[in-house]
């Protein structure tokens, strides 16, 4: 599928890897619909960004306020050719925190707020958005931005389980639906330079992270737009997990 033209769906483009998606889709001519949690995201991106971006706020993890939102989007006429599910929150918790003189165990509202976040939202969205490709025959494509956490991360159960499902939804996806010619890609990046990984971590931390790299060097915003593009483009590509980690799964 080419990019010129083509109408994308962004979730969580208001910031960091989303955000340089949604401009680097806008760049290469698509159309880019984003479905953003934070109002004056919404805002800056309908304001700031060119008449090919629009915006609309949705918190993703809730399943009412997805269906409105896909509503929405399709009854102004874009009829959706890519989705990307980005939208996602990073957390790290200890299975049981040793140190802590109260509640030892994780969190379960966390893991809630994380399945919810980073799991369910890929199936609210992806099913209603797949619906609406069906009846309109297109061929479409859904990318989901997964992360090598899925193989599994200390210190992140929630995350890693959700990421996991993510990958395990692609391949299930690419199955059931690549009869009908639907594609379905996730890409799992490594440690991207994005600003809430430059706010997250001190510098000491990010260059003992970059000592685990083969490449030893955080990966750029492009490397992950590149494999999104790559992965549009190829017509030949579904059930992948493209690695974008500089080495780091080896
Ligand atoms: N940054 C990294 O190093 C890295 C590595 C691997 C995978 N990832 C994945 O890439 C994706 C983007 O990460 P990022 O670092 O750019 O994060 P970020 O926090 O900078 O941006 C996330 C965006 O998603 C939005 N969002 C969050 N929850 C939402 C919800 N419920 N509904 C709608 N929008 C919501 C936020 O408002 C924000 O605009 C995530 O899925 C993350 O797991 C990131």
């Amino acid at each position: 599928m080419k990019l010129t033209g083509t109408n994308v769906l962004v979730t969580g483009g208001g910031r960091g890897i989303g955000r340089y998606l949604v401009e680097q889709l806008d760049e290469a001519g698509a159309n880019v619909f984003v479905l953003e949690y934070d109002e004056n995201l919404c805002e800056e991106l309908n304001q700031l960004a060119s008449a090919r971006v629009r915006a609309v706020q949705c918190d993703v993890a809730n399943a009412d306020a997805v269906d409105i939102a896909i509503q929405t989007v399709t009854e102004a006429g874009f009829d959706i050719d890519v989705l990307i599910n980005n939208a996602g929150i990073i957390h790290s918790e200890p299975l049981v925190n040793m140190l802590s003189r109260t509640e030892r165990a994780h969190s379960r509202d966390n893991w809630r707020k994380v399945m919810a976040t980073d799991l369910d939202s890929v199936f609210f969205v992806t099913s209603r958005v797949v619906d609406h490709m069906l009846a309109k025959r297109k061929k479409g494509v859904v990318i989901s931005i997964s992360s090598i956490a899925a193989n599994g991360n200390a210190g992140q159960s929630a995350y890693s389980a959700a990421k996991a499902g993510v990958n395990a939804l692609t391949h299930t996806w690419a199955k059931e639906l690549g009869p009908l010619g639907l594609r379905f890609i996730a890409i799992a990046p490594g440690f991207i330079d994005t600003p809430s990984t430059r706010a997250a971590l001190s510098e000491t931390m990010l260059a003992k992270l970059q000592q685990q790299v083969p490449l030893r060097r955080l990966g750029a915003m492009q490397a992950v737009s590149q494999a999104v593009h790559y992965a549009i483009e190829n017509d030949y590509l579904t059930g992948s997990i493209l690695e974008v980690d500089g080495g780091l799964v080896l």
